[in-house]
Formats: structure tokens, C-alpha cells, sequence
């Protein structure tokens, strides 16, 4: 053991065993080793008694949160135009503000106030689309490297279907763009890793798509990408594709959708049952946003049916479709939306609950990174303790109570300390 780098940390712990059980070991201790768990004890025992102790004792430890779903350059124009659907938002919204990213003066200025507050905020893991742009997706590798997160950052890539000038030339060019900038990033960070990253079908052409699976194949990359989140949407992709049996057969066509390529799908909101079957299958991560369903008018993802059948399930803030980078809040959200759905449709399905929201946004997600979001012994340390400070309450409450209402009420930089991989950030 490297006695450096190891640590115990002493507080009211809590993290997911799975979906439906919450682990609460009040005044609890944690103990880190070689940057990984080596468990949660009642006592401290004799063997780690000399590791130093962090004394939290009274707040709230849990693990770090993992965001499937961002978009890095909307962050600037979170809170703008939200009264429009998809489309029209990305051809007024989101696509002129991501052109910007093509001077790198501005992208390091945006990018700095986005990875800053990132950095303070719950996340520990995120999933990050960038633009089309490589010297501004670099600015972006670099400046979450030194911030010491965890992340995989995709250039976009999208040759069809947007405006002039906001697309690549042909899928040729943009493929030639992803092997440059593969080799440009290659070996450059320890923290961030690429992901490939198709915007959606409408965007990319059949023969930019070709490409990309070919590139997947031969670089073993991870996938990303947007999946029947609105019905304007959905029903392009039909005309597009029209020898598709759904949306996400469109993807799965190229080898873009899960099997042996780590896959995530974002949104999910209106998936025939086919589909849903065929993400079960090939064990595709869907990443629920759940404020930018509301914000978009996309529906309400039905979340219980995909965790029902053991899917992949985590949460995704999709800034600037949802405007608060907080998985706290997100995880809140999730139960709300659910709650709206099942009155709303009448659909049966019941609403989510608080552990399994929670399982959602810490091992749910995290296990896109490995043995990552829990504190079993054996998971990669990452860990936040939290600050209620600016919540005082006049009774003693529970462990849990303490933590579900952190998840309605927190704010996003109420993190008092912040791990990752054993590192202390903050
Ligand atoms: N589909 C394609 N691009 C986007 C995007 O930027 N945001 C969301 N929410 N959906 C998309
Ligand atoms: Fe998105």
C-alpha cells in the first residue's frame, strides 16, 4: 500500500449496493488505497489506524456523480430561448453559439468558465460533447486534464443537415478530421480520454457513418450520441434512413450501437419497443435528462421500464437543454418527471424513487468508467462531502432524510471536498 496516497475519511456515508438499496452507515469510516475503496467499516480497523484521518464527522460523504450527457460549449447560453423544441432550438440556439468555438480565443475563454465551475460542482465523470472544431476540443481535452476530472470529451462530427457554417465538408473530410484529431490527442492525458461522436443521424451522412464504424473498429473508441428524443426529430430520421426498422437501428446499421462498443444514448424518450429491446440486448447506456425533457417539451423518458428490465441507466445534466449542471438536481428531477408521466399518461408505469435515482447518477453512470460510483471495496475512490450548512433544519434528522432533501435543495457548489481516483481536488 502507498501510505501517500492513502486516506480515511470519517462521516455520515451513503452509496448505492444497486438500484433499490441505499448503504447509510452513519459516523461511518472510508478508507482509500492506491486511489481505489478498500471499504466502509462501523469501526476503524487496527490495520488502517495509521492511515490519516479526514474527520468529517456530522456531514454527509458520498460518492462523486457521474454526468452521461453534456454539451460543453452550450454552457455559455444555458437559460437562453428555452421556449422552443429541438429543432428550431439547434438551428437558433445551439448551432450559432457552437460556430463561435471556431476562434480559439473565444473557446479558451468559454471553456475556462465552463471547466471551473464543473470542477466545483458534483461531478467527478462526465461524458462531454465538444464542437466540430479541433483546436477548441483540445483547448477543452486540456483544460479538464488540469482539473483533475475524469472525462471523455468527443469532437463532434455532423455533415448534413445544419447550416454552412457549422458543418463538415463530406464524410470523408470528416472522418479525415477524427483520425487528426485522434493522432494530435494521442498519449497527451492521463484523465481524458476521446469518444466518438456522430451529433445524431440527421446530422450525419450515411457515408460519414460508414466511417466512423470503420474508425471505431480499428481504435476500439466508444460511442456517443442522441436517440429518439423528440417526434419532429424522429420522423426525419425515417425519411433519412428509410431502410431502418427504428431510430437506433440507424446507429446499430454501422456497428454505432453497443455489443462490443461501449455506447451511450442520450435521452430516450420515445423508443418503439423494438428499440428498447435492442439497447437491452447490445447493453446501451441511456443517459436520462431529464430538465431538458421538460425544457425541450421533448415527454418524459420512461426510466422505470428501462430499469425494470436490468438496463443501463444514468443521468445526464444535456446543458444548455437542461440549464443545471448539479446530478443532484438532476436525480430530484428524475423523480418528478417520472411522477408527471405516470398521471399525465397513465401509462402504469410508477414513479421513480429515491435509491434508484441515486443509483443513477453515482454507479448507474459510473460504471461507463469501470469499477466506478460506489464504495464497495474495489471501486475507484471518488467522493464528495457535502455542505448543508445553508439548510439548517430544527430537528435531527435522519441520514436519509439529510440526503434526499440535498438532492431538491443543494445548490451546485455546496461541495465542501471533492475526490477523484484518491486525488483530493479541493
Ligand atoms: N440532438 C442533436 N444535437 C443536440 C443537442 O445539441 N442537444 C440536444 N438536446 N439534442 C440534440
Ligand atoms: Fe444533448
Amino acid at each position: 500500500m502507498n501510505r501517500d496516497t492513502a486516506r480515511v475519511i470519517k462521516g455520515d456515508i451513503c452509496y448505492s449496493k444497486d438500484k433499490n438499496n441505499l448503504a447509510i452507515v452513519p459516523d461511518g469510516y472510508l478508507v482509500c488505497e492506491d486511489g481505489r475503496s478498500a471499504g466502509v467499516f462501523d469501526r476503524l480497523p487496527q490495520s488502517y489506524q495509521e492511515i490519516p484521518l479526514e474527520d468529517y464527522s456530522g456531514k454527509l460523504v458520498v460518492p462523486g456523480l457521474t454526468d452521461l450527457h453534456i454539451h460543453a460549449p452550450q454552457y455559455a447560453f444555458r437559460g437562453f430561448k428555452m421556449d422552443l423544441e429541438l429543432l428550431e432550438w439547434l438551428n437558433t440556439s445551439a448551432f450559432p453559439e457552437e460556430a463561435r468555438y471556431a476562434d480559439p480565443e473565444y473557446a479558451r475563454k468559454a471553456y475556462s468558465l465552463f471547466v471551473d465551475d464543473l470542477r466545483k460542482s458534483p461531478t467527478t465523470r462526465a461524458c462531454l460533447f465538444a464542437t466540430l472544431h479541433l483546436p477548441a476540443t483540445e483547448i477543452l481535452m486540456d483544460l479538464l486534464e488540469e482539473s483533475g476530472l475524469v472525462t471523455f470529451v468527443g469532437k463532434v462530427s455532423m455533415d448534413r443537415n445544419c447550416p454552412d457554417y457549422l458543418r463538415e465538408e463530406d464524410g470523408d473530410a470528416a472522418a479525415r478530421a477524427v483520425l487528426d484529431w485522434l493522432e494530435e490527442t494521442a498519449g497527451a492525458y492521463r484523465h481524458v480520454r476521446p469518444i466518438l461522436t456522430p451529433r445524431f443521424i440527421p446530422a450525419c451522412s450515411d457515408r460519414l457513418m460508414e466511417r466512423l464504424g470503420e474508425i471505431q473498429r480499428e481504435h476500439r473508441l466508444p460511442v456517443q450520441s442522441h436517440l429518439s428524443e423528440n417526434p419532429e426529430e424522429i420522423a426525419w430520421v425515417r425519411q433519412l434512413a428509410p431502410w431502418s426498422q427504428f431510430y437506433g437501428d440507424a446507429y446499430d446499421h454501422f456497428g454505432l450501437f453497443g455489443g462490443e462498443v461501449p455506447t451511450i444514448m442520450a435521452h430516450c424518450v420515445h423508443c418503439p419497443s423494438q428499440e428498447v429491446e435492442r439497447m437491452r440486448e447490445k447493453g446501451v447506456y441511456i443517459a436520462h435528462c431529464p430538465q431538458s425533457n421538460s425544457n425541450l417539451a421533448s415527454g418524459a423518458a420512461p426510466v422505470r421500464l428501462f430499469l425494470d428490465q436490468d438496463m443501463r441507466v444514468g443521468l445526464g445534466s444535456d446543458i444548455a437543454g437542461g440549464t443545471v449542471l448539479s446530478i443532484f438536481r438532476a436525480m430530484a428531477e428524475a423523480i418528478q418527471v417520472s411522477k408527471l408521466r405516470g398521471r399525465l399518461t397513465g401509462d402504469g408505469l410508477k414513479p421513480l424513487t429515491m435509491e434508484e435515482v441515486f443509483y443513477m447518477g453515482t454507479l448507474g453512470g459510473g460504471s461507463f468508467f469501470g469499477k466506478v460510483g460506489s464504495f464497495e471495496a474495489g471501486y475507484e475512490f471518488d467522493a464528495l462531502v457535502l455542505d448543508e450548512s445553508r439548510i439548517p433544519h430544527p430537528q435531527k434528522l435522519t441520514v436519509r432524510e439529510r440526503l434526499e432533501r440535498y438532492l431538491y435543495l443543494s445548490g451546485e457548489d455546496w461541495i465542501l471536498h471533492k475526490y477523484v481516483q484518491g486525488r483530493k481536488l479541493f
